[in-house]
C-alpha cells in the first residue's frame, strides 16, 4: 500500500516537472491585438506592429518569446502602407489567408479591412495582396464560421463616434457580400468609458455552440474589457436577433494588467482546451500604443456550459502550458 502510494507521488511529481510552463507577458512590446493559431505543431502568434505582417512561430507557448519570426508582407500602395492593426491568420476552405486593417499615412480615417492570400501552409507559401474587404471605414477583421458558411465581422462606424460590430455573409474568402448589418452597438455602460466602442471580435467555438467575443470601450481608459455575444444555435448569423449580448463584461482589468482586451480564442495543441490570448497594459490609464504586452489564459467551462474567462494573471506568474505541449 505505502509502496503504491509512493510510486503514485513519484508519477505525479514527473507529470508536473515534464508539463510545459509559461510565464506571461509573451511579447512585452508591441504585443497589441494578439491572434494566436495552432497549426501542424506550431503555434503562430500575431501582433500589431503598425508596418508590416509577421508571423512568430515556436513549439510552446513560452517558446513564442523567442520564436522564429518572418515578415510576410509590406506595402508600398499609398492607401494601405501605413497603421497595419490587428492582423489574423485564418484558414478558410483549406488556404491561409491573414486579414488585417491598414491605411494611410496621414491619418486614420483611410483604415479598411484587407486580406493578403498565402498558400496551404501558413509558413511555407508567399502571400500575396487579395483585396480589400471592407467598402468603408473598418478595422479588426475575423471570420466567423456557422454550419459550413464563412461570415466576416468588424468594427464599422454606422454613425460618427459609435464604434460598432458590423457583419455580413462572406462571398468568397476575400469578399462579403454587399450590403452589411449590425451586429452589436456600445449601448451598455461598460462600452462607452472614454468613447463608445466595440471592436476586436472573435470567434470562440466549442462544439455546436458559437459566442463572439469583442473589446468595448475606448483603449485609453482601464475600461476596455471583454464581452462576449452568443448566438442562439438557429437563424441567421447576420441577423442581430439570432445572438444574445451579455448584459456584463466578461474580462476586465485586474491589479497590475490594465485594460484586458482585443483577444483571440485557439485551441491547445491536443485540441481538449480552449484559450485566451489577449493584450493589456502595465499603465493604469490604459493604451493604444506598443507598451501593450501579449498574455495568455486558459478559458474554464461552468456547469451550464458556458466560458469562465476569469481573470488575468499577474506577469510572471508561472503558468501550466496547453495540454498537448
Ligand atoms: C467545451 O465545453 C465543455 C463544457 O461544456 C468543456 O468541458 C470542454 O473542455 C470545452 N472544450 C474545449 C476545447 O475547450
Amino acid at each position: 500500500m505505502h509502496l503504491l502510494r509512493l510510486l503514485l507521488t513519484a508519477l505525479s511529481l514527473l507529470q508536473i516537472t515534464s508539463a510545459a510552463t509559461f510565464t506571461n507577458p509573451l511579447r512585452a512590446r508591441d504585443g497589441s491585438d494578439p491572434h494566436i493559431v495552432h497549426h501542424d505543431g506550431f503555434y503562430y502568434l500575431m501582433t500589431t506592429t503598425w508596418t508590416d505582417l509577421r508571423l512568430t512561430r515556436a513549439k510552446t507557448l513560452e517558446g513564442l518569446k523567442t520564436g522564429e519570426t518572418k515578415v510576410v508582407w509590406t506595402d508600398t500602395n499609398a492607401a494601405r502602407c501605413c497603421n497595419v492593426w490587428a492582423p489574423e491568420l485564418h484558414r478558410v476552405d483549406g488556404v491561409w489567408y491573414i486579414y488585417y486593417t491598414a491605411g494611410n499615412r496621414q491619418n486614420l480615417d483611410g483604415q479598411r479591412s484587407h486580406v493578403v492570400r498565402g498558400g496551404a501552409h501558413p509558413w511555407d507559401g508567399q502571400y500575396s495582396y487579395a483585396g480589400q474587404v471592407t467598402l468603408d471605414w473598418g478595422i479588426d477583421g475575423t471570420v466567423l464560421t456557422i454550419g459550413g458558411k464563412n461570415y466576416f465581422i468588424w468594427s464599422c462606424l454606422p454613425r460618427p463616434q459609435w464604434q460598432s460590430l458590423c457583419i455580413a455573409a462572406m462571398t468568397s474568402p476575400t469578399k462579403i457580400q454587399a450590403g452589411w448589418k449590425l451586429l452589436s452597438e456600445p449601448e451598455l455602460a461598460w462600452e462607452r468609458v472614454g468613447s463608445p466602442v466595440n471592436e476586436g471580435a472573435t470567434a470562440l467555438y466549442n462544439g455546436t455552440r458559437v459566442w463572439v467575443g469583442y473589446s468595448g470601450s475606448y483603449c485609453w481608459t482601464d475600461s476596455y474589457q471583454l464581452g462576449l455575444l452568443r448566438y442562439k444555435g438557429t437563424g441567421d448569423p447576420t441577423e442581430k436577433g439570432n445572438w444574445e449580448k451579455g448584459r456584463e463584461p466578461v474580462f476586465s482589468s485586474s491589479e497590475g494588467n490594465w485594460g484586458t482586451g482585443h483577444n483571440a480564442f485557439f485551441t491547445s495543441p491536443d485540441g481538449r482546451e480552449t484559450w485566451n490570448v489577449y493584450h493589456a497594459t502595465t499603465v493604469r490609464t490604459g493604451n493604444c500604443d506598443g507598451n501593450r504586452y501579449t498574455a495568455a489564459k486558459r478559458v474554464e467551462w461552468r456547469a451550464d456550459g458556458t466560458p469562465d474567462l476569469g481573470r488575468a494573471e499577474r506577469t510572471g506568474t508561472r503558468l501550466l502550458g496547453p495540454s498537448g505541449e
